[in-house]
């Protein structure tokens, strides 16, 4: 009888154990928040900036009616300013640009680190 309670109580023991190593740290589960996970390292043109340019700049900066003469939208347009320098220090909110997007917060810091490799790594078409 007391191996069986002994038994019992290891398996409630074990289940215990077990869900305690359920990871629901918020770090995790919202990468954005500061300190939190953020992955620099599968950043491409097409999966991780296009989208954040389309959400925070195109409205502004598509060929039709580009302001300030500057082209977000399509990747030529994006380079040239990337390669002017004038891209990072804007929405970086660097002296020398006027601040990104105009009238709007500034891209999240996981956004901004994203877009950085990328420009690192050569700003690809990729
Ligand atoms: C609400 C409209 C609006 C949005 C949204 C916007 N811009 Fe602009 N942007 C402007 C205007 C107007 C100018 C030109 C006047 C100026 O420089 O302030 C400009 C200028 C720029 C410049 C040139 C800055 C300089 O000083 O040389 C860059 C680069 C730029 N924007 C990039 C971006 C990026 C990247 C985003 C998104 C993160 C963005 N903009 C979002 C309106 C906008």
């Amino acid at each position: 009888m007391t191996k069986i309670l002994q038994k019992i109580s290891i398996v409630i023991l074990m289940a215990i154990s077990l869900q305690s190593c359920y990871y629901d740290n918020e770090e995790y589960l919202y990468p954005d928040l500061p300190g939190g996970e953020c992955d620099t390292v599968n950043v491409s043109y097409s999966a991780v900036v296009a989208p954040i340019m389309a959400a925070s700049c195109n409205s502004c900066h598509s060929p039709a009616a580009p302001s300030g003469n500057v082209t977000i939208s399509t990747y030529d347009g994006l380079k040239a300013s990337v390669n002017s320098g004038q891209f990072w220090k804007a929405i970086n909110h660097e002296s020398g640009a006027s601040p990104m997007p105009q009238g709007g917060n500034k891209l999240a810091a996981c956004e901004l680190k994203k877009i950085k490799a990328w420009i690192d790594a050569g700003a690809p078409q990729n």
